[in-house]
């Protein structure tokens, strides 16, 4: 049988166990947008066994979106399917059905994305004052955020261990991720961290943190060497983009290699070119990074290997 075939046929037939009502989904705001994709904020009835009404994110199309953002939406839909893991976003429902735009309906982080929790967190100038508005950064959505605070270097350990455990879960299951970076990440309640974003969907939101190339948006300061070169995805290409993560977290949201222009990376990297220490980074905390940047990636750990070394990092702390 012809696979691509089956395959195309599977994504277009409506899977009752994942169907959501659209009469049962109350469209609120607009969260983000992308050049074809947006992601909104939605009230669900009585979602996924959840009595009452459940705020979720939903993503969709825009209307001047081509067939394969379609498709890229509907592999998106695929993957979430199958996985089941606390720091992985966890699809709720769909609607495909004829009538209505097509919408994946996943579960809502009320901090947003990581990297604008960490920026935002800078912004406080005590554990609950705040700069006025006008200094935090006008491009970030709006969360009502009840108990932001300044983020602990315990917080962040507990970030990287969290994200590092749902990449683990991820490569156990044999998917790379490709864009593993903090705006990535979503922090939902009780600051639990949330992978998201992952598989072949490449639509981004108006980030410059892509470079703009002929085949589509590219994120080369997250990107291994081996990817930059020959667009070789592995779990260690990865750990790579885990390192550069981690490097986001010290630095509460900083961008990588500020200052270096894109177009001159690789060839720093091939040199041997690495990020230095940041300021208030642990020794212990930069040798793991260093680690995950190896040139060669089977020199890099694994992500089973980096949780081992974040649990005896986290118990270690006082
Ligand atoms: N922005 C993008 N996806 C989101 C989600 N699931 N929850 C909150 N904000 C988001």
């Amino acid at each position: 049988a012809d696979t691509a075939i089956l395959n195309i046929i599977n994504k277009y037939a409506p899977d009752p166990k994942w169907e959501f009502p659209r009469n049962l989904l109350i469209i609120e705001q607009t969260l983000g947008e992308g050049e074809f994709g947006k992601v909104l904020r939605a009230k669900a009835m009585n979602i996924a066994g959840q009595q009452g009404h459940t705020t979720v994110a939903v993503k969709t199309l825009k209307d001047d979106a081509r067939e394969s953002e379609l498709n890229d939406l509907l592999s998106e839909y695929q993957l979430l399917k199958e996985v089941s893991h606390p720091n992985v976003i966890r699809l709720l429902g769909v609607c495909t059905t004829p009538g209505g735009p097509i919408y994946l309906i996943i579960e809502f982080a009320e901090h947003g994305s990581l990297r604008n929790y960490l920026r935002r967190s800078r912004h406080l100038k005590s554990e609950c004052g705040r700069l006025p508005t006008s200094a935090v950064d006008e491009t970030e959505i709006h969360y009502d955020e009840p108990n932001i605070s300044k983020v602990t270097p315990k917080e962040i350990l507990s970030f990287a261990w969290q994200i590092c455990k749902g990449m683990a879960y991820l490569s156990e299951i044999k998917l790379v991720h490709r864009d593993l970076a903090a705006r990535n990440v979503l922090l939902a309640a009780d600051k639990v961290c949330k992978i998201s974003d992952f598989g072949l969907t490449r639509d981004i939101y108006e980030d410059d943190a892509y470079f703009k190339k002929s085949k589509g948006r590219v994120p080369v300061k997250w990107m291994a060497p081996e990817s930059l070169s020959d667009h070789i995805y592995t779990n260690k290409s990865d750990v790579w983009s885990f390192g550069i993560l981690v490097w986001e977290l010290v630095t509460l949201g900083a961008t990588p290699y500020p200052g270096i222009a894109v177009q001159n990376l690789f060839h720093l990297l091939k040199q041997g070119y690495r990020m230095e220490r940041p300021d208030n980074c642990s020794p212990t905390l930069y040798n793991i990074m260093r680690s995950c940047w190896h040139i060669d990636p089977e020199q890099r750990p694994t992500f089973q290997e980096l949780s081992a070394l974040w649990e005896k990092m986290l118990s270690d702390e006082v």
